[in-house]
């Protein structure tokens, strides 16, 4: 179903079971998926079922994504890992801690990843540093969890999407249905509504998935949001900037009737 207001949203209310109809992923998938507990679990079902044998991460910290997944798909051949690893000035966001920090989480995620030294591909560097070492078309996924700000989202998608395959997958993390993530002091959060632009750009399919992810698939279906979650009712900036005001007064409530439920003090 469409909505007047944004004709390519497509969004699915419970049962969502019965013939979502979407291109990105088969309805008997989307289920397994939307029943996935956590993030992790959901990628180790997806690249499994896809067969994934090629995949970059962006953003690695300290490799607990890149241990989990390369323990539980034994049929990954090259893993890359792409980050930094050291203080970036021009970062606003929690994560970007100091350089001893960092070579200290660098230590970890490659201790991490030692057992799979053989397939992974350490690439030390900004996306943009970095990328060009891997071949155009090469991936099966790409899953995107770097600088999540405007800048670096529009970065990491537009530098990654040429190397992915016909037919292959961007994932990604922190789709969250408001902007303000992080307190102000930091940068917004833009992957959502930014990812969904995106693919409206290279006009590809997107969905949202639980757990704040999203799946753009490389094919040339033509460009579709579909929510089966139900969280992204407005895909503008404006909608994703009001959740913070509705985050904000909606908790207001709540306090008011925990504290008319408490006892009064004698
Ligand atoms: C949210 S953490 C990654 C978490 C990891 N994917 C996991 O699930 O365990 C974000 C990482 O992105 C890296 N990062 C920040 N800016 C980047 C950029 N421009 N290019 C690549 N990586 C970047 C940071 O160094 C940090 O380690």
């Amino acid at each position: 179903m469409s909505t007047a207001r944004w004709p390519h949203l497509r969004v699915f209310s419970p049962p969502w079971l019965d013939d979502c109809g979407m291109t990105v992923i088969a309805d008997d998938e989307h289920a397994d998926l939307m029943r996935a507990s956590t993030r992790l679990e959901l990628w180790l079902q997806f690249i499994g079922r896809h067969q994934v044998k090629t995949m970059a991460e962006l953003g690695v910290l300290r490799g607990r994504f890149a241990e989990r997944v390369l323990k539980g798909c034994p049929d990954i051949s090259t893993y890359y890992l792409i980050d930094p690893w050291k203080h970036l000035d021009d970062w606003k966001k929690p994560a970007n801690k100091d350089d001893e920090t960092f070579e200290n989480v660098y230590n970890e995620a490659m201790t991490r990843t030692q057992p799979w030294e053989s397939k992974r591909v350490i690439l030390r560097g900004r996306t943009t540093e970095v990328v060009h070492a891997i071949p155009d078309g090469s991936l099966d996924l790409a899953y995107v969890d770097a600088d999540h700000t405007l800048r670096g989202i529009s970065i990491d998608l537009i530098r990654i999407w040429p190397k992915v395959r016909a037919g292959g997958f961007i994932g990604g993390d922190d789709f969250c249905p408001s902007i303000w993530h992080h307190p102000d002091r930091f940068e917004p959060t833009l992957v959502y509504p930014f990812a969904v632009y995106f693919a409206e750009a290279v006009d590809a399919p997107i969905v949202a998935l639980p757990h704040n992810q999203y799946l753009i698939q490389k094919v040339e279906e033509g460009f579709t949001f579909s929510d089966t979650t139900g969280r992204y009712p407005d895909p503008t900036l404006q909608g994703a900037h009001a959740q913070k005001a509705g985050h904000r007064w909606g908790r207001l409530p709540q306090q008011l009737l925990r504290q008319m439920k408490r006892p009064a003090t004698p």
